[in-house]
């Protein structure tokens, strides 16, 4: 009935009904969360759900503090005369919420009132919390250029499914998407490509559209991760900026997709006061821990034919281009650091030696998850075997990148903590998360299709207890969600 399926619920043979004189019971510091749950509720109901600051003996709908849960847990309990939240934090009545919504009939998604219908629920008692902390999904905003309207959309679907970290690729070879005030080029300029036909492809978010994100995220309990792409993965803002890469010559921002060779020097200090510049902006505008890096795919023949870069390699002692890389993330991480902020990048800042504090996403494999866990770093999982939302689900004749099938049966597969860890090597796996890269995800109908239901079944990899459910009770209770999906207007891959 609930995805991702509750720790333990124990269903009853009673319901409860609200109606016309049905309350939202809320202590003071229930109260914001109780409005929030109220407003939702009204949309499709139409009901007035008042908020009191007291409690009846029977109507309600209850938000109570209790101490001793998990940070993120709930517990709900629907009785005939009323139901009640039980959590520690905001982010659990908000996860009792989702699991409440999921109880009442799928027309309570809709955005307008529906008549003629029982707002019923059945009476359980749920005992629910996550098992993972890091509950992610990544958008790529910079091969195909995701509208504001559209990123919130996006957001509530995570909320609904308990994931926690929207992950969020803003700068690439083939456009530069956020708003760098210091740097006004890189939205003139880094932020637009021209296509093979002429036209002017791109877009960008302004600081204020990025406040107005991160706050609608973290209404839901969501932490917006910025990316900043660092050493590779950087032509548009070279393209702008030239004197950023090695050798300095112009180049064009790219209309294909790939691995490009023009990357920051890593010799040249000039780079270094960029990154630093665009990072202060972006600390102010992400309240959360983590800044991630990027890191991955930065080819280093530039580099070995660099003389700055050179020169850098032998003043640091280095012994090749993947210690320069590695020195490249260090110097990273220390200004990162010194901002109160972690680092976080994908699995090759490894190579050449990890930064010591850095927090490392596995996406080839887990190995470079478990190489890191073994090294006492906290690791987040996101192998391209489960987790890759870009790679093909179907045969439908379509262009995707080109890795395996990823089923969503696959993906209800994914075990983030791999045999091979010892207890404590596992604690530092945080997590796991779905990476919606979009070079060949062009309009929002195909994003959504690749996304859903294979983030349902992730969702419940990463919030459900181990084991708790198979692929045939995971099914039965989609085919249900799929009909909250149809009011919610996403176009996922019906294929039950
Ligand atoms: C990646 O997929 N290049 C992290
Ligand atoms: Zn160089």
């Amino acid at each position: 009935m609930i995805i991702p399926k509750p720790v333990k619920i124990e269903l009853k043979d009673e319901t409860f009904s609200l109606n016309e004189k049905t309350i939202i019971a809320v202590t003071e510091q229930t109260k914001k969360i109780g409005e929030f749950i109220a407003e939702e509720l009204r949309a499709a109901t139409g009901l007035p759900l008042p908020i009191k600051n007291s409690h009846p003996s029977d109507n309600f709908i209850s938000l109570s503090r209790e101490e001793n849960l998990n940070d993120e847990g709930y517990e709900l309990i629907s009785s005939p005369v009323g139901i009640t939240i039980t959590a520690q934090k905001s982010a659990g009545f908000f996860y009792g919420w989702q699991s409440l919504r999921q109880l009442l009939p799928a027309a309570v998604f809709g955005k307008n009132i529906v008549g003629n219908i029982s707002w019923t629920v059945p009476c359980v008692e749920i005992n629910d919390a996550p098992r993972f902390k890091w509950r992610g999904l990544m958008l790529d905003s910079c091969r195909h250029f995701w509208d504001v309207d559209f990123i919130k959309k996006f957001i509530d679907l995570m909320a609904l499914h308990k994931f926690n970290i929207f992950h969020w690729h803003l700068t690439e070879d083939q456009g530069w998407r956020i708003e760098i005030k210091k740097y006004p080029k890189l939205t003139e300029i880094a932020a637009w490509r021209k296509e093979d036909d002429g036209k002017k492809y791109g877009g960008f978010y302004s600081q204020k559209q990025i406040r107005e994100i991160v706050e609608y995220a973290a209404e839901r309990y969501i932490t917006v991760l910025p990316e900043i792409e660092m050493p590779g993965h950087s032509e548009a803002a070279i393209a702008t900026y030239p004197e950023l890469s090695c050798m300095g010559a112009p180049v064009e921002i790219p209309n294909k997709w790939g691995v490009f060779e023009n990357v920051y020097c890593a010799g040249n200090e000039n780079v270094f006061a960029f990154l630093e510049d665009v990072l202060i902006e972006v600390f102010q505008l992400f309240p959360g821990k983590y800044i991630h890096i990027g890191g991955d795919e930065c080819p280093k023949a530039n580099w070995k034919k660099c003389p700055k870069c050179q020169q850098r390699i032998i003043d640091e002692k280095l012994k090749n281009e993947d210690e320069l890389q590695s020195y490249f993330i260090r110097r990273m991480e220390n200004f990162i650091n010194k901002n109160g902020k972690n680092l976080i990048g994908w699995d090759e800042i490894l190579e050449g030696g990890l930064a010591p504090n850095a927090t490392v996403m596995s996406w080839r494999g887990t190995e470079g998850g478990i190489s890191a866990a073994k090294q006492g770093h906290d690791v987040v999982m996101s192998p391209t075997t489960h987790c890759y939302f870009d790679y093909p689900q179907k045969s439908d004749g379509k262009i995707d990148i080109g890795g395996a099938t990823t089923t969503t049966e696959k993906v209800f597969e994914f075990e983030p903590i791999p045999n091979i860890l010892s207890e404590e090597e596992a604690r530092h796996v945080l997590g796991g998360q779905g990476n919606i890269w979009t070079e060949h995800i062009a309009t929002k109908a195909r994003l959504e299709e690749m996304a859903y239901p294979r983030a349902c079944a992730l969702a419940e990899k990463l919030w459900s207890q181990k084991n708790s459910a198979d692929y045939a009770d995971f099914e039965k209770r989609l085919a249900h969600h799929f009909k909250r999906l149809d009011i919610l207007s996403v176009n996922y891959y019906d294929f039950i």
